[in-house]
């Protein structure tokens, strides 16, 4: 279960979202408070609550002003890293070649890349979600190792349903989600049954239990709801109940 801070929260906050949590070790959770904060969260994160990053760049190391490198996120602690998240594409033109190199990027570093993949509600009203989810998956395939593959999860986050309350529903979204599936399979099948595939999209605790309870989805990527500790908590326990 991965909470995406994205550009919220302050380092006082830190410390009391790592007392109130509650976790269980059924379900593996992963906490991405803005960059700035990782080394703090990490040095706060009870036992089993992993730290990561919501972007890097590219290179190793260089003259990359304002870039943050994989390694360096190992560095400090950190172990995953989101790429191509829709507000990367959308805000910062990011493209599909550069998540899929981002990507290549996070796995050299020894960090676990959950990579964003997912359409605008114009794109679903054409009816195009499965073009650009397959188009944006396959830009990732063509960058990386398949043998890497197992290191890598997915998330599928319709843009549509980012911050506005209104989630896929359990059908829409695993409908979603078995096509990532089966497009992993035709790279590697016996890792494509394995690979985490998680959703984000207005996941709230009233509504989290169905959709984990779908076939293909492992999991969430929750945004505003993660702010919260005892959101996140609720969030974590219909993950375990799921399972
Ligand atoms: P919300 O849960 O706020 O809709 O955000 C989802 C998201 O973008 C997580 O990466």
């Amino acid at each position: 279960m991965a909470a995406n801070w994205k550009m919220f929260g302050a380092a006082a906050q830190l410390q009391v979202f790592a007392d109130a949590l509650q976790l269980d070790d059924r379900v593996d959770a992963v906490w991405f408070p803005p960059a700035l904060y990782l080394g703090a969260a990490v040095a706060v994160a009870p036992q089993g609550l992993a730290c990561g990053v919501q972007d890097i760049g590219t290179s190793a190391s260089g003259a990359h002003t304002g870039d943050i490198a994989a390694e360096m996120v190992a560095d400090v602690g950190g172990s995953w890293a989101i790429v191509g998240h829709s507000e990367r594409r959308m805000l910062h033109n990011e493209g599909d070649d550069l998540v899929g190199t981002k990507t290549a990027a996070a796995l050299r570093g020894g960090l676990n890349p959950i990579v964003c993949v997912g359409e605008t509600a114009a794109e679903r009203d054409a009816g195009h979600e499965k073009i650009v989810v397959q188009r944006q998956l396959e830009a990732v395939l063509d960058r990386i190792d398949h043998g890497q593959l197992a290191s890598i999860s997915i998330g599928y986050e319709p843009v549509w349903a980012i911050g506005t309350g209104v989630t896929a529903s359990p059908e829409q979204a695993q409908e979603m989600h078995e096509f990532v599936r089966q497009l992993l399979s035709e790279a590697d099948a016996q890792m494509a049954a394995e690979i985490r595939i998680v959703y984000g999209g207005s996941v709230k605790p009233g509504n989290a239990a169905q959709l984990f309870a779908q076939k293909d989805i492992d999991g969430g990527l929750v945004g505003g709801a993660s702010l919260d500790a005892a959101d996140f908590t609720a969030i974590i326990n219909a993950a375990a109940q799921a399972r």
